[in-house]
């Protein structure tokens, strides 16, 4: 696969190790998560969840048992200590692992047993991400990165071009478009990521210590354009950090301590 062709659109995917048979399942029948009429209007809803690692004879549990519902439009900051368990969380919620035991609903929807090429569906159309580290392709323009969740999608590549620069011009970067990912700064880079976070329209925002690798006043400007744009877009976001001035800016602070998840601040 050369990069032209990853460039015109043609099967985006393999080079991103996308599944081929996920992308074609995608292309072939859009999924509708359905939202069971009737029953909670939670955006998510966790229960039971339990996540026990193996190594050897003995069990490692970072949580079993763990409950959490979030509304849609909820901006919940999740802290705690290092190696509590935070990413992992994320992780579950976003697809991208299963749990041990216990179901995270979507909608209504048990998102926990569905084969993997819908849930590659659901995490394209549902769900942006910003990670610490970056993940832009760095050979790849800055347009390129973040038109490539629409050409997953198997959105045409013009469309998706002109969809990327509306989303780089709200991430003040439009000028950067045509720039390699590899030769941005750190801030410039997190930006970027943030714009292929946010083009494909998703309902919720995973954000797993976007600042983390940031000098102090980088950060804060990352924050800031995170907390604008979730505000702008109406973005259900769950946040990682370790910054205490970030997580009291969201209407909910979870703490996750000790296997549990407990209200932070006297905000629950
Ligand atoms: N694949 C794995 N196999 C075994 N243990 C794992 C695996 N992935 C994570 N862990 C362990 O699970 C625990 C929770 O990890 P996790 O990365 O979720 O913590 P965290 O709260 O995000 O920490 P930090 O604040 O440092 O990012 C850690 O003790 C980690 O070593
Ligand atoms: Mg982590």
């Amino acid at each position: 696969m050369e990069q032209e062709d990853i460039r015109a659109g043609k099967n985006p995917g393999r080079d991103l190790e996308i599944d081929s048979e996920a992308l074609k399942c995608r292309l072939a029948t859009p999924t509708q998560i359905a939202t069971e009429p009737g029953i909670r209007t939670d955006l998510i809803r966790i229960e039971k969840l339990a996540k026990v690692y193996r190594s050897g004879d003995s069990d490692l549990v970072i949580f079993h048992e763990l409950d959490l519902s979030i509304a849609a439009g909820d901006q919940v900051a999740i802290i705690g200590p290092s190696g509590s368990g935070k990413s992992t969380l994320l992780h579950l919620i976003a697809g991208l692992d299963s749990p041990t035991s216990g179901t995270i609903y979507y909608r209504n929807k048990n998102i926990t047993n569905l084969p993997e090429a819908e849930l590659s569906a659901f995490r394209n159309r549902e769900i942006g991400y910003v990670w610490q580290q970056h993940h832009l392709l760095p050979e790849f323009t800055a347009e390129e990165n973040v038109m490539m969740p629409l050409l997953i999608r198997g959105v045409a590549p013009a469309k998706a071009r002109s969809e990327a620069l509306v989303v780089l011009e709200e991430v003040e970067l439009s000028a950067r478009g045509h720039h390699r990912a590899g030769e941005l700064s750190g801030g410039e880079q997190q930006r970027i990521a943030i714009a292929r976070a946010l083009v494909a329209g998703p309902s919720l925002l995973l954000a797993d210590e976007p600042t983390g690798n940031l000098d102090g006043r980088t950060g804060e400007m990352i924050f800031r354009l995170l907390a604008d744009l979730r505000r702008r877009r109406r973005l259900t976001t769950i946040l990682v950090t370790h910054n205490l001035q970030f997580a009291r800016e969201c209407n909910r602070v979870l703490k996750l301590e000790g296997g549990a998840l407990y209200p932070e601040l006297g905000q629950e």
